[in-house]
């Protein structure tokens, strides 16, 4: 085998004369005829141009040369030379090019069900680059990918081990952790009808490696949750872990952002800003989520007692059902939003609970539009509290608190997207704090954590956790950049009694609870010391910084919306004498189809 000298990103002008092999897949292939081939021969670190020029390379060579195709891999042997006429701009090597004296022709690929080719990426369907996805990352925008997630994870150890974080691993095969999502489950064969659930994080192993005396610890680690994927989401995906013990709230945010801030400066050359704290109320009311995108001015104001004194039923209703009236002006939306533009972010509106949109146009001093007439006895406590100018256009959410932030809320990145009000290459992270512990679940009628069951109250609110859990508020934190929540965790209850409450609040039974979390009750009867930590989501952050909305462009082998992975072709059917050693019947015949 020819052994490569260098790789193909390497050659200068100044190797000019040299002797180098190269190793790669032929990129691209011209036959000029008249005893010139040229191809594009790349490998991970770039492309140089290689050419068979008869007058320059050995017949037998010349011949091999002929007969090559795309992707092909070969071994090259040549001399550097300064190519004629204008340097290729487009490649870092393109001053110089290899003219061919030796070649081996490694594999010959088949015909090719996809190009690896960043111009062609787009047009090539998802599903053929996810089957085919050893063509695929040969791309080079997704080496590009690959090598930011390395960097990534890379600047994170160093980052961590500098601060004393040990890197501990977590198992996989485990009891159910209550992140929310549904488990995926695992048959044991020792014990037949029991089974293992796959972590949806390693959230209480963390914790107990705080009652081990860890103190710090991080793991880069894989997630598993049975839900739906979404843009942003999938079933299998990876945290950056931490916990820290003996520490508070500031302590965990201040590292954690120091992190941050210099992940995004160092690998992406990103400036975040400085992290500012809003608390999840003000981020409500504000901007409608708990997962606040500053980067565009626009905000809600709370008009409820104003929208009391109107006729109008649906406001009406939501003032007497101790619901709320929230209102965004978007200045100069009368011309540039038609109705067919306001019908939209209506439907929008209704995604989110919401019975519809409420607009009013503001023109030539009078409302116009929408619901211009109900608005109209109001209109002078209106115009001045939204600050209105001729010209604005008025939306409102309406509904219970949540629903009329959260439906506007929506609206708002909507309506910053039809009018182009986010700056392109502008970040803005921030984390919410002061999340309420609980959120009411109406249909199951009783409270759900808004974080996580082993989220703290904040110590100045211990004493309305049991009386008052409506307004009893959390020591959780988000992350969230750009209006994504990239990171998320707590200062963690670390005493048995407060545990017990909470759990008793989520309306479990002590046996529930003992039955489900026993081993960590026990933990934290044995010594547990204050302790906290945070989760970042991996994917998310490269997602953030390379500015793409499709969690599956930055997951090597990622899952497909029924989360199928094409190239292996799983999930699939298992061998019925493996289910028979684990003791399950399958309820239906087996579908022999292939996995959508
Ligand atoms: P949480 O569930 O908020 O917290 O997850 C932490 C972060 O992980 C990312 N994330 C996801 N990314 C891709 N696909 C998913 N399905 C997905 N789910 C979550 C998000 C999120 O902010 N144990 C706690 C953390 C803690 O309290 O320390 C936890 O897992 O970026």
């Amino acid at each position: 085998m020819l052994k490569r000298t260098c790789t193909c990103g390497e050659p200068r002008k100044n190797n000019s004369g040299e002797t180098i092999t190269l190793s790669g897949w032929i990129n691209t292939y011209r036959d000029q005829g008249k005893g010139l081939v040229f191809i594009d021969l790349r490998d991970r670190y770039g492309m140089t141009q290689v050419v068979f020029d008869a007058e320059d390379t050995p017949t037998e060579v010349m011949d091999a040369g002929s007969t090559l195709r795309r992707e092909d891999v070969i071994s090259v042997t040549g001399e550097i030379r300064l190519r004629d006429g204008k340097p290729n701009a487009r490649l870092a090597t393109g001053e110089i090019e290899l003219v061919a004296k030796d070649i081996e022709v490694i594999n010959r690929t088949a015909k090719l069900p996809i190009l690896p080719d960043d111009h062609d990426a787009d047009k090539i369907g998802e599903e053929h680059r996810l089957k085919y996805r050893y063509i695929d990352l040969r791309r080079p925008a997704m080496q590009k990918i690959l090598k930011l997630r390395h960097q990534i994870t890379q600047f994170t150890r160093n980052f961590f081990a500098s601060n004393d974080f040990l890197e501990i691993e977590t198992p996989l095969l485990i009891t159910p952790t209550p992140e929310g999502a549904r488990d995926f489950i695992v048959p044991s064969r020792h014990q037949e009808g029991c089974w293992y659930a796959l972590p949806q994080s390693p959230q209480i192993f963390k914790q107990i490696l705080m009652v081990a005396g860890c103190d710090k610890y991080l793991q880069i680690c894989k997630c598993l949750r049975d839900e739906d994927p979404r843009a942003d989401r999938q079933a299998e995906f990876t945290q950056i872990d931490l916990e820290m013990s003996f520490v508070d709230q500031d302590d965990v945010l201040a590292i954690m952002s120091e992190f941050a801030t210099g992940l995004y400066k160092e690998v992406g050359g990103i400036d975040l800003g400085d992290l500012p704290h809003i608390s999840w109320k003000d981020a409500m009311d504000k901007y409608g989520s708990d997962r606040p995108d500053t980067r565009f001015d626009l905000q809600l104001q709370d008009v409820t007692e104003l929208a009391s004194k109107t006729d109008f039923k649906v406001f009406n209703e939501a003032c007497e059902s101790g619901g709320n009236v929230k209102a965004m002006r978007v200045p100069g939306g009368a011309e540039k939003l038609s109705r067919k533009k306001t019908d939209a972010f209506a439907e929008v509106a209704k995604t989110y609970g919401a019975g519809g949109l409420p607009v009013v146009k503001y023109e030539g001093g009078k409302f116009v539009t929408g619901v211009a007439k109900f608005v109209e006895p109001i209109k002078e406590e209106l115009v001045q509290a939204l600050g209105l100018e001729d010209g604005d256009i008025v939306m409102f959410g309406v509904g219970s608190y949540r629903v009329a932030c959260t439906s506007l809320g929506e609206v708002r990145l909507a309506v910053a997207k039809e009018l182009d009000l986010i700056p392109k290459g502008l970040f803005r992270g921030l984390w919410v704090i002061d999340f309420p512990m609980f959120d009411w679940n109406e249909e199951g009628q009783r409270w759900v954590s808004e974080h996580h069951p082993f989220t703290a109250p904040l110590e100045s609110h211990l004493d309305i956790l049991e009386s008052d859990p409506e307004n009893c508020l959390s020591s959780g934190y988000d992350l969230v950049i750009n209006g994504a929540e990239v990171g998320g965790g707590s200062i963690r209850i670390h005493t048995p009694e407060i545990q017990s409450k909470v759990f008793g609040l989520l309306g479990l039974s002590q046996e529930e609870a003992e039955d489900k979390f026993g081993f960590l009750l026990n933990a934290l009867r044995f010594g547990a010391p204050p302790h906290g930590g945070v989760a970042f989501g991996l994917d998310r952050l490269v997602m953030m910084m390379i500015g793409t909305d499709n969690i599956r462009d930055v997951i090597a082998f990622p899952k497909t919306q029924t989360g199928a992975d094409l190239m292996c072709e799983a999930p699939g059917i298992a061998d019925p004498n493996q289910l028979d050693e684990l003791g399950i019947i399958m309820r239906e015949p087996v579908q022999t189809t292939e996995p959508a």
